[in-house]
């Protein structure tokens, strides 16, 4: 059997641990799948004596990741430590600047550096793989680097944050407020130490960033991407979205349109029979739509433990393998730079507003609505004690910009009491 492939592991944290019992735990069926014994030889993080449930006494101790990075004795870097820049960017560079293979969890660093930091190890000759760092467990990235390699992608779409699909489960099941949702979701420890992280669609966002630049051979786009979190979704909407069908999911969409690379991460109405529709709690779900394979669904945990080192362990067994992909499946410096579609496909949309009970006050809105090119295929008003109706409207396919116009000119009617809530109704 050839030499034993050698890791350096920087965080210790749920994944790092995850990943030494796998290692540990596994060690004959990685070598025998793999046709080499996976060791880790050294190891580092912020606190050494911390009792993690494994025993970590045989392997070498690192105060600084850097010189983790560096070490002779190693092959391969693991990075689990987080964080897009800091010691993570600057060990990972340290890692590949020494030629190791690098194997990291972080989708921030990859969302925002992931450019450069392929073209450097793809300079080096060694790996920089990432599953982890993407929907947890699934091997979406595997998918569509390998499995999907002979298709034309024509749209990538998740669920691809826990956190927020267990918030919206929670209120729609058990009618809690968002703020109740969101308490209990802390309770079980489910939010990132910076919550916006999650509930802003900020950490979805870094996933769909990889997920698109693999998808449509671009350089990785962070900041094209629409983005908008959870905050602003009430029970109300939760349900008058489920009378007419549809659930409400934080969802991220990747599409080749006419006019550019569409990338958004919002609340969007899916069909509550659709696959999306039906994925509830913290688990993830993406959806890849290929020109040969047509569509195909991947569901499973996004987050914890094991399947994150599960999704780990499998760029450790491709490495130990001798297979060394490009970081986004083809070489960084063949990426092409993304033309931004300035505005979104049509789609249709679910409208909710409070309407004044008098006559003619549905006409209004139906003329503004008319005027701009918006056409209504359902509406729904719902019993009301006070004087303010709610009312529902579900649109045919309409350019957001001309939603957008009417909505602005809303207010005019003198009949519509607060603002609309406009929500994107998708395709799947
Ligand atoms: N906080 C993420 C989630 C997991 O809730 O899905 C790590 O990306």
């Amino acid at each position: 059997m050839t030499e034993p492939l050698r890791l350096g592991i920087a965080g210790l944290g749920t994944v790092g641990a995850g990943v030494v019992k796998i290692v540990q735990r596994q060690s004959q069926l990685i070598s025998a799948r793999t046709g080499r014994r996976v060791e880790i030889t050294a190891v580092s993080a912020r606190t050494r004596d911390k009792d993690r449930g494994v025993n970590l006494s045989k392997y070498a101790w690192e105060e600084d990741p850097v010189a983790l990075a560096r070490r002779p004795d190693i092959d391969v870097y693991v990075e689990l430590m987080g964080g897009d820049a800091g010691p993570a960017k600057a060990s990972t560079e340290a890692a590949i600047a020494a030629g190791k293979d690098v194997v990291t969890a972080n989708k921030a660093m990859l969302a925002l550096h992931g450019q450069e930091l392929a073209e450097a190890a793809e300079a080096k000759g060694v790996a920089l793989r990432y599953e982890a760092a993407v929907a947890g467990g699934i091997p979406v990235i595997k998918a569509l680097t390998e499995g999907l390699a002979g298709n034309g992608i024509s749209r990538v779409m998740g669920v691809m944050n826990g956190t927020c699909n267990y918030i919206l489960t929670r209120m729609g099941d058990a009618g809690l407020t968002y703020e109740e949702a969101f308490a209990e979701a802390d309770g079980l420890g489910y939010l990132e130490a910076d919550p916006n992280l999650d509930v802003g669609g900020i950490d979805a966002a870094h996933k769909l960033a990889i997920l698109a630049a693999i998808a449509f051979g671009t350089k990785v786009d962070f900041d094209a991407i629409q983005l908008e979190g959870i905050g602003s979704i009430t029970i109300e909407d939760i349900r008058r979205a489920d009378d007419m069908g549809y659930r409400i999911k934080l969802l991220g969409v990747a599409q080749s349109t006419g006019r550019g690379l569409e990338t958004r991460m919002s609340p969007c109405l899916v069909p509550s029979a659709s696959p999306l529709g039906q994925l509830t709690g913290g688990t993830n779900m993406v959806v890849l739509e290929g020109d040969s394979v047509g569509q195909i669904v991947l569901r499973g945990a996004g987050a914890g433990e094991g399947p994150t080192a599960s999704a780990v362990l499998s760029d450790i067994c491709d490495i130990a393998r001798g297979l060394r992909l490009p970081t986004f499946g083809q070489p960084a410096t063949t990426l092409a730079s993304p033309t931004r579609a300035n505005a979104g496909a049509p789609s249709a949309y679910y409208l909710r507003m409070e309407l004044t009970d008098k006559p003619g006050a549905l006409a209004k809105v139906a003329t503004i609505l008319g005027d701009n090119g918006v056409s209504i295929d359902r509406m729904r008003q719902y019993d009301h004690p006070g004087d303010n109706a709610p009312v529902l409207i579900v649109t045919h396919k309409t350019a957001r910009a001309d939603l957008d116009a009417a909505l602005g000119q809303l207010p005019r009617t003198g009949v519509v009491t607060g603002a609309p809530v406009a929500l994107r109704i998708e395709e799947v």
